[in-house]
Parts: C-alpha cells; sequence; structure tokens
C-alpha cells in the first residue's frame, strides 16, 4: 500500500459531507481559505479540496507523523494545501506566519485518530502491550508513564476522575501509586493490570474494556488537550473573517461543554439585560448554525463507529468582536 492510500484507508472521516455543507456558504468565493486545525489523517480536508474547487487549506497538526501522511496524500493538491506542525492554540501565529489576516472556515475534529490508536508503539491503546507514550508530538512534553510516576495520589485520582469519569478513580489511583513504589511504570499493559485490579470484578462486565477511561483520562492529560481547546476556540473565532464560519467536532462531554460555551459567548447579546434599547457594540458577533449539537445518523453510525459520540456544533461570524469581548489573536 502506498503512503497516499494508507493515510486514506486509517481514517473514515466524521460527518464529513455535514461538514463540508456547513462550510461551504463561507468558502465559495475565490481565494477563501480554510484552516483544518486537526488535519490528522488529512480525510476531511480532501473531501473540501475535492468538493470545492477554489479552497485553499492551512492543515494544522501537532504530530509529525499525521502531517507527513497527510501531506503525502494530499500532494496531488499542490499549492492549495500547506501543511503545518503546531499545536492549534497558535492558529493566531500560524496565519501570520503565512500572512493571512483573516480565514474564511476552521474546522476541528477532536481527539486522537485512528492512525494514533492502531500504532500500538505510540502507547494510546489499552489493547496492545507497548510503551506508556500517548503522546501526540513524540517530539516533547512529559509521557503517560512520567505521569504515572510523578503525579501524587490527589492529582492522579482528580486526573481520572476529571478527565475520564472514572467512578473508582480513588481506588486505582492509591494502586497506581502503591505499584510504584515497587518498580516505575514504562508498559500500557502494567496500568491495564492495576486498573483491572481497581475496578470491581461486578461492574467490569458493563461499560465496555476497564481500561478505557483511565487510558483517555491520560491521554487527556499527556496532551494537555482540553486546556489547549480552550485557548483554540476564541482564537480560531478570531481568525474568522466576517461570514466566515468555525465547524467543531467533539468526542467527549467536557470538550463539547467548551465549544458549546466559547460559541455562546459569541451568539448572546453581551448587553446588561436590564438596558431598554440593546447598543449596537453589544449584539451578538456569531450566529449558530446548529440547534444544539448535532449527533450522527443511523447511515454514519453503520460507516464509520468513531461517530458514535461525535457532537458537532458550528457557527457564523455576523460582525467582528466588539472590543470588549476581544480576546489577543495569538497563543499566550
Ligand atoms: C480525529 S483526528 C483528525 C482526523 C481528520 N479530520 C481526518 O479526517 O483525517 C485528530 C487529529 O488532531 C490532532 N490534534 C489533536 N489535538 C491537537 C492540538 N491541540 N493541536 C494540533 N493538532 C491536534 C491529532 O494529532 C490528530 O491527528
Amino acid at each position: 500500500m502506498n503512503e497516499q492510500s494508507d493515510a486514506g484507508s486509517r481514517h473514515v472521516p466524521v460527518l464529513l459531507q455535514r461538514c463540508i455543507d456547513l462550510l461551504a456558504p463561507a468558502l465559495d468565493a475565490p481565494g477563501a481559505v480554510l484552516v483544518d486545525c486537526t488535519l490528522g489523517m488529512g480525510g476531511h480536508t480532501e473531501g473540501v479540496l475535492r468538493a470545492l474547487e477554489h479552497v485553499r487549506v492551512v492543515g494544522i497538526d501537532r504530530d509529525p507523523q499525521a502531517l507527513a501522511l497527510a501531506s503525502a496524500r494530499l500532494a496531488p493538491f499542490g499549492d492549495r494545501f500547506t501543511g503545518v506542525h503546531a499545536v492549534y492554540d497558535e492558529i493566531g501565529d500560524v496565519l501570520d506566519g503565512l500572512g493571512l489576516p483573516a480565514v474564511q472556515g476552521v474546522l476541528m475534529d477532536l481527539g486522537v485518530s485512528s492512525l494514533q490508536l492502531d500504532e500500538a508503539e505510540r502507547g494510546f491503546a489499552y489493547a496492545h502491550d507497548a510503551p506508556l507514550d500517548m503522546r501526540m508530538d513524540p517530539t516533547t512534553g512529559p509521557t503517560a508513564a512520567d505521569v504515572l510516576n510523578t503525579y501524587d495520589e490527589r492529582d492522579l485520582a482528580r486526573v481520572l476522575r476529571v478527565y475520564g469519569e472514572e467512578r473508582f478513580a480513588p481506588r486505582i489511583a492509591r494502586l497506581i501509586v502503591r505499584r510504584r513504589e515497587h518498580a516505575p511504570f514504562t508498559r500500557t499493559s502494567e496500568l491495564v493490570d492495576v486498573v483491572r485490579a481497581g475496578v470491581p470484578a461486578a461492574t467490569r462486565r458493563t461499560g465496555g474494556h476497564p481500561a478505557k477511561r483511565t487510558f483517555q483520562a491520560l491521554r487527556i492529560e499527556v496532551n494537555g488537550e482540553l486546556a489547549a481547546l480552550e485557548r483554540a476556540l476564541p482564537a480560531a473565532i478570531e481568525a474568522l473573517a466576517v461570514g466566515g464560519r468555525i465547524v467543531v467536532e467533539s468526542y467527549q462531554s467536557l470538550e463539547d461543554r467548551l465549544v458549546k460555551r466559547a460559541l455562546a459567548v459569541g451568539a448572546t447579546s453581551s448587553a446588561p439585560p436590564d438596558l431598554p434599547v440593546e447598543p449596537a457594540t453589544h449584539t451578538p458577533y456569531l450566529r449558530l448554525l446548529t440547534r444544539g449539537a448535532e449527533e450522527a445518523d443511523e447511515a454514519e453510525l453503520a460507516r464509520n463507529p468513531r461517530s458514535q459520540s461525535v457532537r458537532l456544533r458550528a457557527a457564523e461570524r455576523l460582525r467582528p468582536t466588539p472590543d470588549h469581548l476581544r480576546t489577543p489573536r495569538r497563543a499566550a
């Protein structure tokens, strides 16, 4: 299999046609630019480049391997595609570097890609024994083993409870600390054994693999996923030209909550409720394009199991952000 078809077959883009339909009205002018903040295998980007012939895409990913595979896949589109290795909260700097003051579309398809889950050696999957890494960008930052071997018990319990919604977080955290007193964690199988011991047998029969929630929690912590998203959302909205559109696909309730809140800030009047007339400076600067969060329908679920937990939200920029609500365009 060559690299191009490899990238295409490894990850089926979630709600691709819906994303294209939502973005298309903003991308129909010549010279329109879409930023795909989570390029991954380039599935969404390829769909947009095929469907909308005049669009140029800037694709960001923090994972150098994903970027290389997607760039090979998208090479036939020539200069209509530009790949950038960055964390998506750097979107302002990325666009400054490319001389783009504003863009017409932003897409975010959050979380891990099938490539990352399938590459056993990267340590994202509880089903394969591998080094405890879990970094989306393996060139920088602490690994999952670092987190397990250095966080105190309370912090471990917090990570598992908040990011994994793990009922047995305190028990698992206690067992992690006890286990590492003998030898530091190095392999995913060691963590799976500890989680199995921490989850009561009666509950193990329901709710999927017992280590699923712990692995999700560690991945979110290792990659600082929620903090990056919280910074990225206002920066991405700030990057949009008037008439530009943002589409975000989340796979986890904490992510979706951040997206919902960031879009609601722009779609709600910022005038004090007791004012008789809403000042023009306080009218909404975003219009929501989705009612609540959209989910995958049966056809999508049959086509793509990853779509099971997707929550899609989208908005259109109505006007520049008023000064009193503006956040800096650059990442801190
Ligand atoms: C679900 S995949 C995207 C799949 C892509 N839409 C496709 O159809 O091929 C998410 C990608 O976003 C990347 N990613 C996650 N968080 C990121 C961040 N904060 N900055 C940049 N890239 C990120 C991951 O490395 C992964 O490759």
